[in-house]
């Protein structure tokens, strides 16, 4: 089976979030189960690869050149490069002052049409997109193939002025959205399954509170719409052999973990003593809430907790961490900026890591968080409420949850998790239970391969 997959994001060559370990950690392992899996992104300049071969794309005018580069590239193996012009960038979205690129919309309408043409050049048994930027292949499409799209994000939908309906295809009817043009609302209409990546997103894009705009085109979808959860790359991500730590550890032997501590303390600079560890991962946007811990930091002290913070993006929100960070050093620190390295410190060393997602479609972190025996503390929000049960509801609970998102129910998980990590016993119970689930992308990847095949099945 032949599937063409279309991403803006793919690790380890372009990753802003999680859409790129996602696209990379899906394909590899679709590929591992035999699926033919062609991997379509953007050529955003400078990509490596090997055994290549150029061709041209026939497109519109308005698209411009689009050319093909098609090889193997070390990191991820066999790669198609799609050129079109204004896309190769030093950052796929943003410019250097952190706002979006003025012609992302354009930039992305022309990918997406360029992936149609390959789509008519090649003839893939199934058709793969993800999120808006490439949701408008599906407008240029006569007979498009058996088509999935995946929403990782629904906050963003790369919504553009209404006159591009005149120039995206023959089914441009189903992009307009209020008078504009919408890359994600016709996908959504047109593909055969949407998938969101996670059950609990699934059904909470249908309610009018957290469908961004689109739950009842959402809702319209019945059972076409299904959720099915990420998985992580647990190669990458394996406390027994990650190289980022200075001692390993497992399930079986924790001990090591004690030293990974000593070593995160020191790096962020706080003394490394009983007061539990909490760490934090993350994009400085709106959605993950970092914000909300700002009042309780001068709360940590009475907790008692102490709380590190990897993170970059919002300047404002950068600044004022700094500050805090300055003013409440012994509980608080921040390490700004985006440090694969450090990441892997950061769960390794922790005892808690915190998520106070004001939505969260997946959410990698908690899950690799838990594989390094870092309880989590969550929001109860998409795919955190599938994969964070309580601890102190559930037997089989894995973490603390915050029911409400506010600074008021964060502080009261954070409460009950300092609580239950200072049990050192109970404590150990619970990492080993965290560490013992497979986040693996074995089942995600088998559910993707079934609906592929049934796809295919009802075509014919
Ligand atoms: P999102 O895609 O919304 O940012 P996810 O949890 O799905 O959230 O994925 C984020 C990915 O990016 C994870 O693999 C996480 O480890 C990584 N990540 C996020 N922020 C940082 C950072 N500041 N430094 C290093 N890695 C980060
Ligand atoms: C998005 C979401 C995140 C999800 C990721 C991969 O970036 O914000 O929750 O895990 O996509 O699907």
């Amino acid at each position: 089976m032949r599937v063409l997959f279309a991403t803006a994001e793919l690790s380890p060559i372009a990753t802003v979030g999680g859409l790129a370990a996602a696209a990379a950690g899906l394909g590899s392992e679709l590929r591992r189960g035999g699926v033919d899996v062609d991997l379509v992104m953007p050529d955003y300049g400078g990509i490596a690869l090997v055994d290549e071969v150029t061709f041209e794309l026939e497109v519109p005018d308005w698209v411009g050149a689009a050319t093909v580069r098609r090889g193997r590239h070390s990191g991820v193996g066999a790669l198609t490069l799609v050129s079109v012009p204004g896309m190769a960038r030093e950052h796929p979205y943003l410019q250097p002052d952190g706002e979006g690129w003025p012609d992302n919309s354009e930039r992305f309408f022309r990918f997406a049409r360029a992936v149609a043409a390959l789509v008519e050049r090649d003839e893939p048994d199934v058709l793969h997109l993800n999120d808006w930027h490439t949701g408008a292949a599906l407008a240029a499409l006569e007979n498009p193939p058996p088509t999935v799209v995946s929403i990782h994000n629904l906050a963003y939908q790369g919504v553009a002025d209404g006159s591009w309906l005149d120039v995206i295809g023959l089914n441009s009817r189903h992009y307009e959205w209020w008078g504009d043009t919408n890359p994600l609302t016709g996908a959504l209409a047109l593909a055969d399954r949407v998938v969101a990546v996670s059950p609990h997103y699934a059904t909470e894009i249908q309610t009018v509170e957290d469908g961004f705009g689109l739950d009842r085109p959402l809702r319209d979808r019945g059972d076409a719409l299904v959720g099915i959860l990420n998985g992580i790359d647990t190669d990458v991500w394996n406390p027994e052999t990650d190289p980022h730590l200075p001692v390993n550890f497992s399930r079986d032997d924790i001990a090591g973990k004690v030293a990974c501590r000593a070593a995160l303390a020191q790096r962020v600079g706080f003394d490394d003593d009983e007061i539990p560890l909490a760490t934090v991962v993350t994009r400085l946007t709106e959605q993950k809430g970092i914000d909300l811990l700002v009042p309780l930091i001068p709360l940590l002290e009475q907790v008692p907790m102490r709380l590190a913070v990897l993170g970059s993006g919002d300047a404002v929100l950068s600044a004022r961490l700094h500050d805090l960070a300055d003013s409440h050093a012994e509980h608080f620190a921040f390490v700004e900026g985006y440090d694969e390295a450090l990441s892997h410190l950061m769960f390794g060393g922790a005892d808690l890591f915190v998520m106070p997602s004001r939505f969260e479609p997946c959410g990698l972190t908690q899950m690799q968080a838990m594989r390094y025996g870092a309880v989590p503390v969550v929001t109860a929000v998409g795919g955190l409420v599938d994969t964070v049960p309580d601890a102190d509801t559930n037997p089989r609970g894995l973490g603390f949850v915050a029911d409400s998102v506010s600074p008021e129910y964060l502080l009261a998980a954070m409460f009950r998790a300092a609580r239950a990590v200072t049990k050192k016993r109970n404590a150990t119970a619970l990492r080993r239970r965290m560490m013992a689930i497979d986040w693996s992308w074995t089942k995600p990847a088998e559910r993707y391969r079934e609906m592929y095949a049934s796809l295919r099945e009802t075509e014919t």
